[in-house]
This record gives C-alpha cells, sequence and structure tokens, in this order.
C-alpha cells in the first residue's frame, strides 16, 4: 500500500490492491507473525509528530512499531523550538538529519503530511490531517467490514459532521472503492447535502437508520468550530439489526446516547475498528521494511 511517498491519502488506492492488503491482514500476512519480515525493521528510525492530540492514532503506531524493533522519536510539539519562533520547515528538515527512515504525522492543517514530506522526501504516514483524510482509519474501517461482509456489499450510513471529519473522507472514499453503498443523514442544517454529492453519495432519511446494515457516528468536530447539528443517536434508532461503528473518540451524550453502551457486543463495532487499525499500522510499518 505504501508508496516512495508513503501514506498520504486514500485517493491512489484501487480496489484489487485495497483487497489484497485486506485479505493479506486477515489470513495474518499482515501481523508480527510473520517474524521473518520484521527482522529488516530493527534499526529503523519513525518519527512520532502529534501536533493534535491522539491515543488510538499515536499509541497503536508506537506500540505497533514496538513489536517490530523500530525506534521512535516522539516530538513533543510544545518542547520543540518551534516555541522560539522556529519554521516548521526548518523544524523537519533538522530531524530529517538525525537517521530518521519515516514520519508518522498528524496537524490541524489539511496537506501538512504532504509537506513534510516535500521538506524531507522520506516516507510520510498521514496520521491525520485537519480536515482532509485519515487513511489508516478508513483502512481499519475497511478491514473491519472485510471481515463482517464476507464478499457481501454493505449498506452503510454516515450519521454527523462529514463535512469537518477525515475520518469520513477517507472511509467513504475506500469503503465506496470496496463496493459499498454509502449514505449520509442530513436533516438540520444542509451542509452535509454539498458533501454528499461532492462524494457522489446518497442522502438517507434518519429515521430510516435500522434499515442500514451499518450506521457509522462521527464526532462533532468542535476543535474545527463546529456545533451540533443532529441529535445523539438513541438504542432505538439502531433497530434490531443495525450495527454500529464510530473511529472514536466516542463523547457519550453528544453524538451518541450513553444508553449505546448497552447495545449487544457483536452490534457495537467500535473496538474491533480500534484493534484492526492497529493491525493495519503494523503491516504498513512492515511494508517500510521493502
Ligand atoms: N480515531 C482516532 O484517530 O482516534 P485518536 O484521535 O485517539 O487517534
Amino acid at each position: 500500500m505504501l508508496t516512495p511517498s508513503g501514506l498520504l491519502s486514500v485517493a491512489p488506492f484501487e480496489r484489487k490492491n485495497l483487497e489484497k492488503f485486506l485479505r493479506s491482514i486477515s489470513s495474518g500476512g499482515g501481523t508480527k507473525s510473520s517474524s521473518k519480515s520484521s527482522q529488516g525493521l530493527s534499526q529503523k528510525l519513525g518519527v512520532l509528530g502529534f501536533f493534535e492530540p491522539s491515543t488510538r492514532t499515536k499509541l497503536s503506531f508506537e506500540a505497533a512499531g514496538r513489536q517490530l524493533g523500530i525506534s521512535w522519536l516522539d516530538l513533543r510539539p510544545e518542547d520543540l523550538s518551534l516555541q522560539k519562533g522556529e519554521s516548521l520547515e526548518d523544524t523537519f528538515k533538522n530531524i530529517a538529519l538525525y537517521g530518521v527512515n519515516f514520519f508518522v504525522i498528524r496537524h490541524s492543517a489539511s496537506y501538512f503530511p504532504h509537506w513534510v514530506h516535500r521538506w524531507t522526501q522520506l516516507p510520510v504516514l498521514n496520521a491525520g490531517d485537519g480536515t482532509n483524510e485519515h487513511p489508516t482509519q478508513a483502512l481499519g474501517d475497511a478491514l473491519t467490514l472485510y471481515q463482517l461482509a464476507k464478499g457481501k456489499k454493505l449498506e452503510i450510513c454516515f450519521l454527523g459532521d462529514a463535512c469537518r471529519s477525515r475520518v469520513a473522507k477517507s472511509s467513504i472514499r475506500v469503503l465506496k472503492n470496496l463496493g459499498h453503498r454509502i449514505s449520509i443523514v442530513d436533516e438540520s442544517r444542509g451542509e452535509n447535502r454539498a458533501f454528499a454529492k461532492a462524494f457522489e453519495i446518497s442522502l438517507a432519511p434518519r429515521k430510516k437508520l435500522s434499515s442500514f446494515d451499518i450506521v457509522y457516528c462521527l464526532r462533532l468536530q468542535k476543535e474545527r468550530w463546529a456545533q451540533a447539528a443532529e441529535e445523539p443517536l438513541s438504542l432505538s434508532e439502531l433497530g434490531k439489526t443495525s450495527k454500529l461503528m464510530d473511529a472514536g473518540p466516542v463523547i457519550w451524550g453528544e453524538t451518541m446516547q450513553r444508553e449505546i453502551q448497552n447495545l449487544a457486543p457483536e452490534r457495537n463495532l467500535i473496538l474491533k475498528q480500534a484493534e484492526n487499525a492497529f493491525l493495519v499500522r503494523l503491516a504498513l510499518l512492515q511494508e517500510l521494511q521493502k
């Protein structure tokens, strides 16, 4: 899946390659069990450059890398000479001098990981850039549905702040590419209507949520000036069969009512998504040795 620039976007993914990647992880080919393939990674040095908070993405990359023998430099933006006024470009050009092999970058500015690649010429794994993309989340989501669907094409409905959601942008592209049918709810402000048009997906009335195989809840991006538009999802809206996805963090009471915690575990895919995103990151780090 990686290119010489790393993994900046899901845009270049072809369905055939996506399916091959997901099949490989599902069959255990992308996990640490292929220890022979992780040997080449023992000398690699990666940089964790997270300029926004993260639990799942940062720590899963770090944990996966440790399993593979990768050493990490953990950039803490508040400790860097950025605080003295140094530019980001000079910061990254200096860091690249220290035997670094690749970067994992999260930033509030869309396309910032692309700039890090341009400045350093090193592979960059995009760990979330502004409102633009979150490729490894999308691959973890795709893996979750690959395991669930077993070849069936699913009806998936997104609920929430899609316009400002990098998760929505990457996951919708990947899941559409894999042949799933995607809809989005927009009943309050009309923002998602333009989004649906741009992404060539359908609009769905909220009262039909229970007819979907999957309801994918999107966090309100308050750090990007979003205000609540939709009521929190309720258990009854999921009906008797719809399964639930959410990239996390889940803000209980805001996008989902707390009663959702009572959803049967086999219908709540949230932790499975996090586990699969870890497996995806492990597989991508293994690819770095090629
Ligand atoms: N889903 C996700 O990116 O979570 P974190 O912000 O905790 O990394």
